[in-house]
């Protein structure tokens, strides 16, 4: 990997690992990749040597950067005239973010009402164009798939593009470089189900390689409320407060199950209260401000602890997906709003803890 300060983006440092991008295709990059791994400080409850790979590091603030870089690069090679995806929001936040780069109109399709405001703020700033639609991201993920057909002049950037994918394993082989080895379990949260699916096809390059020993057995969390992994078959009306993952159909389901099952790994669900618990601490005893769906990584991962699912001692790489900043109106209730106090020393001093 590049030493910090030279660090080129995901496409031009992993180039060669990315098989299906076209060999003539651009490095767009915004800096997306080169995350940090922090080590947990008390998340591991004594028990495990937890680590987080912090994906909310990236310029929009999600991992969906590492991704759109490529499949970005691979529309402007194909002679792409615009982009378009369905999204719970941080697709959209970074298509929009690298169409700009790119000079490429954006449109996005999100559930009307279901976006947090973080990642909405930052698809209106980047200029693209937003359609709210009925029913919820499978809805508009189907419609998305039905539009571009109808226009092929449009690149659609949803994780059923396979550079996608091929953007997103680049964190698993980051991990295995940080950590010196694999860990024995990466817990993830999953919604479309790309992500887990990447990283499952990332690990399995690093073992080819002979950079890492084993498989990390995969840990895909998913809310109660939205498990179709966990249940074996599609949820109509997915709800969940951690709503980039308020998915019933995941596009990659099927891949998603073979990389578990090639890992010896499993699907479980948590509730959004035990996501929410998650969510705080990380905050508030990590100092890692984590949006929610991201915290139901390590929701998943307690309950494994608890189960003995994962073993005491286990080496464990949690996945946050994305920044807190990015649903601020969730954030604001895991505090007090400021007490009014008179701008002197002493009514400071009155009012210290
Ligand atoms: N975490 C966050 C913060 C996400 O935004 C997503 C997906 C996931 C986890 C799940 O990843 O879909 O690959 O299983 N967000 C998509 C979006 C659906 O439109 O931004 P996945």
């Amino acid at each position: 990997m590049n030493p910090p300060g030279r660090w080129p983006g995901i496409v031009a440092a992993f180039r060669h690992e990315l098989g299906l991008l076209p060999a003539g295709a651009p490095a767009l990059s915004l800096g997306e990749g080169n995350t940090p791994l922090v080590p947990a400080r008390r998340a591991g409850r004594g028990q495990i040597d937890l680590h987080f790979k912090w994906e909310g590091s990236n310029p929009t603030g999600s991992f969906k950067d590492r991704g759109m870089a490529v499949a970005v690069s691979g529309a402007i090679a194909a002679g792409a005239r615009g982009l378009i995806c369905a999204s719970t929001g941080n697709t959209a936040a970074s298509a929009a973010a690298y169409g700009a780069r790119a000079g490429l109109p954006v449109t996005l399709a999100i559930p009307a009402g279901h976006v947090a405001q973080g990642k909405l703020a930052q698809a209106v700033a980047c200029g693209a164009v937003l359609l709210g639609l009925d029913g919820g991201f499978d809805a508009a993920l189907a419609a998305v798939r039905e539009a571009a057909a109808l226009r092929p002049d449009l690149a659609v950037v949803n994780s059923v593009n396979p550079l996608r994918l091929e953007g997103q394993k680049t964190a698993a082989h980051e991990v295995v470089a940080q950590l010196g080895r694999a860990p024995d379990w990466l817990a993830i949260p999953v919604g479309n189900a790309g992500n887990i699916t990447a990283y499952g096809r990332g690990f399995d390059e690093c073992r080819a390689a002979g950079r890492a020993a084993a498989q990390p057995r995969l840990l895909g969390v998913q809310a109660a409320g939205a498990a179709p992994m966990v249940r074996g078959a599609p949820v109509d009306a997915p709800e969940t407060v951690a709503t980039a993952i308020r998915i019933g159909r995941p596009a990659s389901g099927d891949l998603a199950r073979a990389a578990v099952a090639a890992s010896d790994g499993r699907f479980l669900a948590v509730s959004d209260d035990e996501i929410l618990a998650a969510y705080r601490f990380l905050a508030q005893e990590e100092g890692l401000f984590a949006e929610p769906a991201s915290a139901a990584s390590l929701a998943g991962l307690w309950r494994a602890l608890e189960s003995g699912l994962v073993a005491q001692g286990a080496t464990v790489v949690a996945v946050l997906t994305g920044h807190g900043l990015k649903d601020p109106e969730r954030a604001v209730t895991l505090g007090a709003a400021p007490r009014p106090v008179a701008a002197t020393g002493a009514a400071v001093a009155a009012a210290l803890p």
